[in-house]
């Protein structure tokens, strides 16, 4: 940001999200945070006024960023929902659970009551980024989406069909990319038809293209 330009107010989603079974088990996946903390730092440095709402993770939130912490989808919601009309950006690089178990149970299930074969119904999460994004006015609205194939083509169908302003597409390769501290291969796309390949780029790389095309898209709409 140069002194000019006022500060955005960016919110930015990171981590998993934890679906409960019982009080003792969850549903979760392998997020770590990483990247959205990354841009939540990397804003922050550039003077945005920041707010990092997360699922759980062993991250300590940059100083000076307003920092929410969440366990389930539906609460994530719900402060994203909130923190929402104040912003100028939503930056979803939260592993969002598609799924919950449909009636978490209040006393754990015991092991010995369970016959070998268990099944339990879950039903669908709420889609905060498609909820959200239909009603963005100015918002800058950036998703991102983890592929096993098809990358480009899916992350082209992603940012037309939920109307989003950038997309950060990343391939899941079988050495474990692009969680934890690996890093991101993939795309960068915007509602413009730019493209951008990432090869191998760090998290704190990519929290830098990503802020500097906000700041351009924010700065050159029209
Ligand atoms: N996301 C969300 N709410 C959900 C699930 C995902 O807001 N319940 C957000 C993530 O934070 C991320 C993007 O949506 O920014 C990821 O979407 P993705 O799971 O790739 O999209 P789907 O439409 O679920 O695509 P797919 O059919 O590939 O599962």
């Amino acid at each position: 940001m140069n002194g000019s330009q006022r500060p955005l107010r960016i919110v930015v989603t990171a981590g998993p999200t934890w679906e409960p079974i019982d009080p003792v088990r969850f549903i979760a996946n392998p997020s770590t945070g990483r990247v959205g903390f990354a841009i939540a730092e990397e804003a922050k440095r550039r003077g945005h006024r920041t707010t990092l709402i997360t699922g759980p993770t062993h991250l300590t939130p940059p100083a000076g960023v307003r920092c929410v912490r969440i366990q389930t989808a539906r609460q994530m919601l719900r402060q994203v929902s909130r923190a929402f009309p104040q912003s100028d950006s939503l930056v979803m690089t939260a592993a969002v659970g598609d799924f919950r178990p449909a009636q978490p149970r209040r006393q754990k299930v015991k092991r010995r009551r369970l016959a070998a074969r268990w099944s339990l119904p879950l039903v669908k999460n709420p889609d905060i980024l498609g909820t959200l994004a239909r009603r963005k006015g100015r918002r800058l609205v950036v998703g991102f989406a983890l592929e096993t194939h098809d990358v480009l083509a899916e992350a082209m169908r992603k940012l037309r069909e939920k109307e989003l302003d950038m997309l950060v597409a990343n391939r899941a390769k079988p050495s474990g990319e692009p969680f934890g501290d690996r890093p991101v291969t993939g795309y960068l796309l915007d509602r413009r038809g730019n493209i951008d390949a990432l090869r191998g780029v760090t998290k704190q790389r990519l929290a830098k293209l990503l802020l500097d095309r906000v700041e351009y898209l924010w700065q050159t709409a029209t």
